[in-house]
């Protein structure tokens, strides 16, 4: 498994990361344990979670990172592990209320490092964005963790390109540095993004893209596989109706062709080039990927070596010409 070296720090995770968001509820506490054990095993480094992961579901609360906590406890991998968690969610019953002050950020941080049972966070991300609230008092109060050893970088997920440049431009003012990586919903599919339902999540538009590509700032997506869609599709294998809605739209249909037809002539699986088609983008991109099963581990770790070339990723989107 290929290394990917996040612009601006010193963690080098592998090229996949693995997601965690139903660890310990939907997913029993013994079949989190043997995900993250196959994953170790395939080369993979790179966890990501959430103090809100799982809280939609009965059961334990915050049972993701306090699943990973105890399997980080049971192994001894602490130091061998990229560990990244998020908070300042709103609260589930409340989402169009932001929870983004200082003392929520760092209460959320602290209940993480509990329940992760570690002294600090590889890459703490902040979960959503509270637009009306200034960009220096949220970078601010995230380097302030910095320098006080509890996180070592930090990042956004589903903020807009504009309030990043802002916040970038504020770090670089004051000589610290910012965001460090930028995590979307981003996968080679198409979305209708009225069907995502819940508009404070953000996904990867052609702003943000200009953006990483002009910054360099790393993009690690979510829902990368745009959930196992292009498989399933071409498995003949039966979709959910809120999937069908979020991933419906034709142009899916020729993007689909257009994989199937890489796939077979690169003896890669569908999954695999789906997830290719994010690691060969024109700047550090590394997905995170939610896997069920210990084969679906496997198989999407395996895309962690595929290389496509830029005309065959433009092709997968554009159908322009990529075998001259
Ligand atoms: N920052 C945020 O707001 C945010 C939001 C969502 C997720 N995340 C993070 O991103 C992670 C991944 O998100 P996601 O679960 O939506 O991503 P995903 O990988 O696109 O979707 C996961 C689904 O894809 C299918 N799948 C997985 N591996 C496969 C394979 N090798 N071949 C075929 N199908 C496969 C499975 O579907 P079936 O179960 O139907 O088989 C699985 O449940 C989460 O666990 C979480 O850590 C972050």
């Amino acid at each position: 498994m290929r290394s990917t070296a996040i612009p601006q720090t010193d963690l080098v995770p592998s090229a996949i990361c693995l997601g965690s968001s139903n660890f310990g509820n939907g997913i029993a506490p013994a079949d989190a344990f043997q995900l993250l054990d196959a994953y170790v095993a395939c080369g993979g480094n790179f966890i990501d979670t959430a103090a809100v992961y799982a809280n939609w579901l009965p059961g334990e609360k915050n049972s993701s990172e306090k699943t990973i906590g105890r399997w980080l406890a049971a192994n001894g991998q602490r130091d061998a592990i990229v560990l990244a968690s998020k908070g300042a969610h709103p609260e589930l019953a409340t989402m169009q209320i932001p929870r983004m002050s200082p003392a929520e950020i760092v209460d959320d941080l602290e209940t993480s490092l509990r329940n992760l049972q570690t002294d600090r966070i590889d890459l703490y991300w902040l979960h959503r964005d509270d637009p009306a609230r200034p960009v220096a008092e949220i970078i601010d109060t995230l380097h302030g963790q910095v320098v006080a050893g509890k996180i070592r970088y930090f990042a956004c997920s589903n903020w807009r390109a504009e309030r990043i440049a802002a916040a970038q431009a504020y770090a670089a003012a004051r000589g610290i540095t910012g965001f460090v990586a930028n995590q979307m919903r981003w996968s080679l599919a198409q979305i209708d993004p009225a069907a995502t339902g819940d508009p404070t999540t953000v996904a990867m538009d052609e702003e943000t893209y200009t953006y990483h590509r002009r910054s360099g700032l790393a993009a690690i997506p979510y829902s990368s596989q745009a959930n196992g869609y292009f498989q399933k599709m071409a498995d003949g294998r039966a979709v959910a109706p809120n999937q069908q809605k979020l991933y419906g739209a034709q142009e899916n249909g020729r993007r689909l062709a257009r994989v199937k037809e890489l796939a077979q002539a690169t003896g890669y699986s569908v999954s695999q080039i789906v997830l290719a088609y994010l690691t060969s983008q024109p700047f550090v991109t590394i997905p995170i990927v939610g896997c069920r099963s210990v084969a679906q581990v496997e198989d999407s770790m395996q895309a962690g070596d595929v290389e496509l070339t830029g005309e065959q990723v433009d092709w997968l989107v554009r159908g322009d010409e990529w075998k001259r």
